[in-house]
């Protein structure tokens, strides 16, 4: 079923339905048979992106640059270094500007109050490319990635092991509710999400026919899981907490033990990248037969391809 979410933005998942969210995974899996056999369009022949980059990144850029470019899209690059925003000029008015002379926005940085300001004043779709709170494009990927590996996402069981309050821990809560998935988050009670928050999901996956569970045992809630993700201790903007964090989430680390409890030998590991090997995850189990994060890596493309075909045209 084709649904029209022109002119929509993409700012923490919570504001896609699973219906919806199925429709981009559909149209992701297209663009990706797509490209394998070398098919090109150019679908945004004479459109243009903003893409508005506070923190680094290596894949959502690319993922943004690769996808709307080889469409025949014009996407500009613009780091905090170069623009104006909030700071000699107010979020409000920099988005305004914007929305007269590009399509759609993608904007990456440390507060979810700046992508919202966006989407509000710009007037076109705006995709968050990552914030302290939420990294909604990666959770697609992710999706994408437990699908083509399973065939199904329903019933499938992904368990988050490490800073469990972290944007990704945050938004796998919110795909895993949606699509009808079981999602456990396994980390130190220092780092758990709000109560407030857990609850929230916990909402959503009753609707959903889906579960959320967390624990502060580490490797607890591993049994039978179909995936097993992890990411780095101190996210960016964090790094004065890396000493802290590595005391705290040393016994949270994804080694092949934790990867032989869940009991299934088709576990697969995912990250959501970049990694700190010897950290949160073993060279073994990154290198090792059971990981996926590079399908997953190569995915942050075609689903982000499929967000802005599904908005932009
Ligand atoms: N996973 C991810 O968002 O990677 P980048 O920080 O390289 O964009
Ligand atoms: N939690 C990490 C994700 C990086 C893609 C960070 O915010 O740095």
């Amino acid at each position: 079923m084709a649904f029209n979410l022109k002119g929509r933005c993409l700012l923490t998942l919570k504001d896609y339905t699973p219906q919806e969210i199925r429709y981009l995974l559909d149209i992701a899996k297209e663009v990706k048979a797509e490209r394998r056999a070398g098919i090109v369009h150019q679908r945004f022949l004479g459109k243009t992106i903003a893409l508005i980059f506070e923190k680094r990144s290596t894949r959502t850029r690319c993922a943004f640059e690769t996808a709307f470019g080889e469409e025949g899209g014009y996407p500009v690059f613009l780091s905090t270094d170069d623009i104006q925003l909030g700071a000699k000029e107010s979020i409000e008015d920099t988005a305004r500007v914007l929305g007269r002379m590009f399509d759609a926005i993608e904007f990456r940085g440390f507060k979810q109050s700046t992508v919202e300001a966006l989407a509000k004043y710009s007037g076109i779709p705006v995709f968050n490319g990552l914030t302290d709170e939420y990294h909604p494009t990666q959770v697609l990927a992710d999706l994408m990635t437990v699908e083509e590996e399973f065939g199904f996402l329903k019933g499938t069981k992904l368990v988050f092991v490490g800073d469990g309050r972290n944007n990704m821990a945050n938004t796998l809560a919110i795909g895993c509710a949606k699509m009808g998935m079981d999602y456990v988050i396994n980390s130190p009670k220092e780092l758990w999400p709000s109560d407030a928050y857990i609850n929230e999901v916990k909402e959503m996956a009753k609707e959903n026919g889906a579960t959320f569970t967390i624990t502060d045992v580490p490797g607890e809630g591993v049994d039978g899981a179909h995936a097993i993700y992890t990411d780095v201790w101190a996210s960016m903007g964090e790094e004065a907490k890396q000493k802290e964090r590595e005391a705290l989430l040393r016994p949270f680390q994804v080694n092949e033990d934790l990867m032989r409890k869940t009991g299934r030998d088709d576990t697969i590991f995912l990250h959501c990248l970049p990694a700190i090997k010897g950290q949160e995850v073993t060279l073994d189990v990154i290198e090792g037969k059971q990981s996926r994060v590079w399908d997953e890596a190569e995915n942050r493309k075609h689903t982000i391809k499929a967000v802005m075909l599904a908005t932009m045209l």
